[in-house]
């Protein structure tokens, strides 16, 4: 790789031993994907520090420690534990106590403890053409696709990338791979996140890692829509970009999106293939023990909706609903009144973490020490396809998949309300 004085000064150690072993990890990452040379990044999506398992934390203690510091502004993925209020989730207080060991890790390095897959909506907020890195797929193709930022799916290359500035120039750091692969046309109302969710979902099983351009949609997509549409997306397929032509920066129509090339025929979306989509997460159940709205991690316009529909009412006897937010958002939320309506209607405000995050899942090896014994839930209900797919395949656990709306009637009354066609 062609790298520049700082660089290779990093590289030679000359910067200290926690850059020299940042860039080393990037120089072999860019060697393994021929990348010709570094660019500069504008800011880094970083790993947590799983609570769940001590040598991922004591990973982040051990960079601290070097005095591993992020050169440019980092905002940290989701935690294991409700960080404003573990008690409500039943997490044992010792994986707390190491998620708070992460965040003080985090706090000395320099990165901004968000502890959310939505770092957007706590105001990190990447502008177009700029280099970044993420940890979160969520993250990254809402990034590139929303934003029009420049980032790869990443994983703890995401850390290093923050200590130095820099990343291998591969991928979709590059413009050539920034152009549509398939078009969609959508042929139906698709409206609210749970059903850009599922629209996400089907799109992302045909496109594979390819670039899907999506177009017919019979009005702008809100951000909230976008941001379910990507994580939708990114759960079924390793798609890391979308194109809404007219939306994703800087492509105005078809010929743009796909850079010139010949515009492939349409696949066209009718209703059936999105209600299919909640007909696959429609497991069957008898008692329901949780409603869970909020993946990824609800902004500030989704509180407001939410206190929207629950102002006033109460959740039925024996269910939890659950609402997941980062705790920026709810700090908002709160001081606005908005956390006290949900709170008073029964609602559980969770901060920083979600069903699938927390201590919930079957398919990890916490560390023993913390005492973990995921709870035997019987059924979920989830207005998002992508909570959906980790809720049956992570918590092991039935799953049903219905609308927002949908779901608040559910946790109102106790039994199951499906999504109804807009
Ligand atoms: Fe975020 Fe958890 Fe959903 S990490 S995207 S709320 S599955």
């Amino acid at each position: 790789m062609d790298l520049t004085s700082v660089e290779r000064d990093m590289l030679a150690g000359r910067d200290g031993p926690a850059k020299q072993r940042a860039m080393k990890g990037l120089v072999q990452l860019g060697r393994a994907f021929a990348a010709p040379r570094m660019v500069e990044i504008g800011y880094a999506h970083i790993h947590a520090g799983m609570a769940l398992y001590l040598e991922d934390v004591e990973l982040m203690e051990e960079l601290a420690a070097i005095d591993a510091r992020m050169v440019v502004p980092a905002s940290v993925n989701i935690a294991n534990a409700d960080t404003v209020n573990w008690r409500q989730t039943g997490a044992p207080e010792s994986l707390v106590r190491l998620q708070r060991r992460a965040s003080s890790a985090h706090a000395k390095m320099g990165s901004d403890c968000t502890f959310t897959c939505t770092p957007y909506w706590a105001g990190h907020w990447p502008t177009w053409n700029t280099h970044m890195t993420s940890i979160e797929s969520t993250v990254t193709i809402f990034c590139n696709s929303v934003l029009g930022a420049k980032s790869n799916r990443d994983g703890f290359f995401a850390v290093y990338a923050g200590m130095t500035g820099r990343y291998p120039l591969f991928g979709y750091h590059l413009d050539s791979n920034r152009r549509g692969t398939m078009l969609f046309e959508i042929d139906t109302p698709v409206s609210g996140s749970s059903d850009f969710s599922c629209l996400g979902f089907l799109v992302g099983n045909q496109v594979g890692d390819g670039v899907p351009v999506i177009s017919g949609f019979a009005r702008r997509p809100t951000l909230d829509e976008l941001d379910a549409l990507g994580a939708g997306i990114a759960t079924s397929g390793g798609a890391t970009m979308f194109i809404v032509p007219g939306v994703t920066p800087p492509y105005g129509d078809l010929p743009a999106a796909f850079g010139g090339h010949a515009i492939p025929a349409p696949v066209r979306v009718l209703r059936a293939a999105i209600d299919a989509v909640y007909a696959r997460y429609s497991d069957a159940h008898e008692v329901l023990d949780i409603v869970h709205l909020g993946c990824p991690h609800a902004s500030y316009e989704e509180m407001k909706h939410y206190a929207r529909l629950l102002d006033g009412r109460r959740i039925a006897e024996g269910l939890e609903l659950w609402i997941t937010a980062s705790r920026n958002v709810r700090n908002a939320a709160a001081e606005a009144g908005i956390v006290a309506t949900l709170e008073n209607a029964g609602a559980r405000v969770i901060s920083d973490t979600c069903p699938m995050a927390c201590h919930f899942a079957r398919t990890v090896s916490p560390d023993p020490a913390l005492g973990i014994v995921p709870p035997r839930l019987r059924a979920i209900v989830v207005d998002s396809a992508k909570q959906a797919k980790y809720v049956r395949d992570m918590i092991q656990c039935p799953v049903l998949l219905t609308g927002t709306e949908e779901a608040v009637e559910t946790a109102m009354t106790g039994r199951f309300v499906a999504r109804r066609t807009p």
